[in-house]
């Protein structure tokens, strides 16, 4: 990685493939106009993609794209924006279009070459910018899902590590970038009431819940070679389950959380068929780019353990679908029960028992339940929450955050090669054999079978989209 004065030098431009794509229009062009407004922008940004297109069409993308992402405009912050776009246009396997970019790029030495395209053109793409030199003194920023199982993962990278060295290589799950994520590890480590606790001594189960109200949204075509395993399950909630399961870290610095949460990773115990309920929304398989008889999963709920010192016999249920009854994501720690049953209603086996609540979308909150008795003679009471809620005004959106640290060569928020690996290894067994998912109407929970991955661990806890207890 290039330096300056022993810090990772600043990239000196961003290169955008599939600038005409779903993601750039919807998170990308918000997040460098944030960046442009907060200061952090002011290098050629240069888009590429194989439509032929002008300059003024894409400036006129962009500024659809961010007057209908909410934020209040600033036309002369938004002016500035369009002034650093320039566009190539080209076909990736052909290495005229890499001497286009490189052409584009003139001057600039430490480009930011941001993959937001198919997997399954990173290959061509990446080997296209080594041939014509442009991977030198360059980061590479790249889109999760990372491969589309272990063997796609491992090859990726190792054409990556090729034409990049590894800290040179941003993975982007933009999870990582949210602050009701990051607030996992600094609420579990800047704290010291929590570590005690914080085992299979004292936690029963773990559930995490990603739910989503709407559909596949026109990502039809996507969604068919990724399935909700591969979309959210191996990145986004792996991911938390990492950061809640991990040991803390051996020292300050991102390396040390890196190698924690791979660790956690890699004691996953691989998930077998018993472990797996896939679930496809009523009316999939009528939207557009989806086979009439896919089998792809919308919903999945999975029984994850991680084989621990710290974490064996605690289940982790994971669940996530699209066309849900909300869009919320949240968590949920369970404590086991007192030892022994002193008073009338703690006898009684109905409701929780004390947890902790992590409210990760679309607001960040943390709650601790508790009983507390109620006024009276009789020694009676209720579980309350105590809850500690953050207002996210002014906070930078992940896009926003992860392209500018990537630019400025911070690793912190990104995933490492290892867990990636990892991750997929927990899956390989379902990736490849699983039972056929099961149908279930819109607006519901899922397929009922979710409820029986369970056991004798109670029932899915339903996040709201307040994030209140519910
Ligand atoms: C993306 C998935 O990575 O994450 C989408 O591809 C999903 O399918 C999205 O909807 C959820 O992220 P967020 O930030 O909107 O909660």
């Amino acid at each position: 990685m290039s330096r300056a004065n022993g810090r990772p030098a600043q990239s000196d431009a961003l290169v955008l493939f599939g600038v005409t794509g779903d993601l750039a229009y919807k998170q990308i062009f918000p997040g460098l106009y944030a960046m442009v407004t907060r200061g952090v922008l002011t290098v050629p940004v240069i888009g590429v993609a194989s439509t032929p297109m002008s300059l003024a069409a894409l400036r006129k993308r962009v500024t659809q794209s961010v007057r209908h992402s909410g934020v209040t405009v600033d036309r002369r912050q938004l002016r500035l924006l369009l002034s650093l776009l320039q566009y190539v246009s080209g076909d990736y396997n052909d290495a005229e279009t890499f001497q286009a970019l490189k052409h584009a790029l003139g001057t600039a030495r430490r480009p930011a070459h941001y993959l937001a395209i198919p997997p399954a053109l990173f290959e061509t793409v990446i080997q296209g910018l080594g041939a014509v030199g442009l991977a030198k003194e360059a980061r590479v920023i790249v889109e999760k899902p990372f491969g589309r199982d272990l063997e796609s993962a491992r090859e990726l990278n190792a054409v990556a590590r090729t034409v990049f060295p590894e800290d040179s290589i941003f993975r982007i799950d933009h999870y990582l970038g949210k602050e009701a994520i990051m607030n996992i590890l600094y609420f579990r480590f800047a704290n010291s009431f929590l570590e005690p606790i914080w085992n299979r001594n004292f936690v029963s189960s773990v559930q995490i819940t990603l739910a989503e109200e709407f559909g596949v949204n026109g990502r039809g075509a996507f969604y068919e070679s990724a399935g909700c395993l591969r979309d959210v399950v191996q990145n986004h909630l792996f991911q938390i389950v990492a950061l809640l399961a991990m040991e803390p870290p051996a020292y300050r610095g991102y390396g040390a959380i890196h190698t924690e949460k791979a660790k956690v990773l890699q004691a996953m115990r691989p998930l077998t068929q018993r472990d797996l309920v896939r679930g496809q929304y009523a009316g999939y398989r009528s939207e557009p780019h989806v086979a009439r008889n896919s089998d792809v999963e919308t919903f999945c709920a999975a029984r994850l353990h991680i084989d621990s010192w710290r974490w064996n016999g605690v289940p982790w249920f994971l669940r996530s679908g699209k066309c849900l009854p909300v869009t919320a994501a949240e968590v949920m720690v369970e404590l086991k029960p007192p030892p022994a049953r002193l008073f009338a209603d703690s006898a009684s086996p109905e409701g929780r028992a004390n947890y902790f609540r992590f409210h990760l979308s679309p607001h960040a909150a943390v709650a601790l339940a508790a009983r507390v008795k109620r006024p009276g003679k009789e020694f009676v009471g209720e579980q309350e929450e105590m809850y500690m809620c953050e207002e996210l005004l002014g906070a930078e959106t992940p896009y926003e955050r992860l392209l500018s640290d990537a630019m400025s060569g911070d690793g912190a928020l990104f995933t490492r090669e290892d867990a990636v690996e990892a991750a997929w290894i927990a899956l390989e067994p379902v990736l490849r054999h699983h039972r056929k998912s099961i149908r279930y109407r819109r607006g519901t929970w899922g397929p009922k079978e979710a409820d029986e991955l369970l056991g004798g661990h109670g029932s899915w806890h339903n996040p709201t989209e307040a994030g209140t207890s519910g």
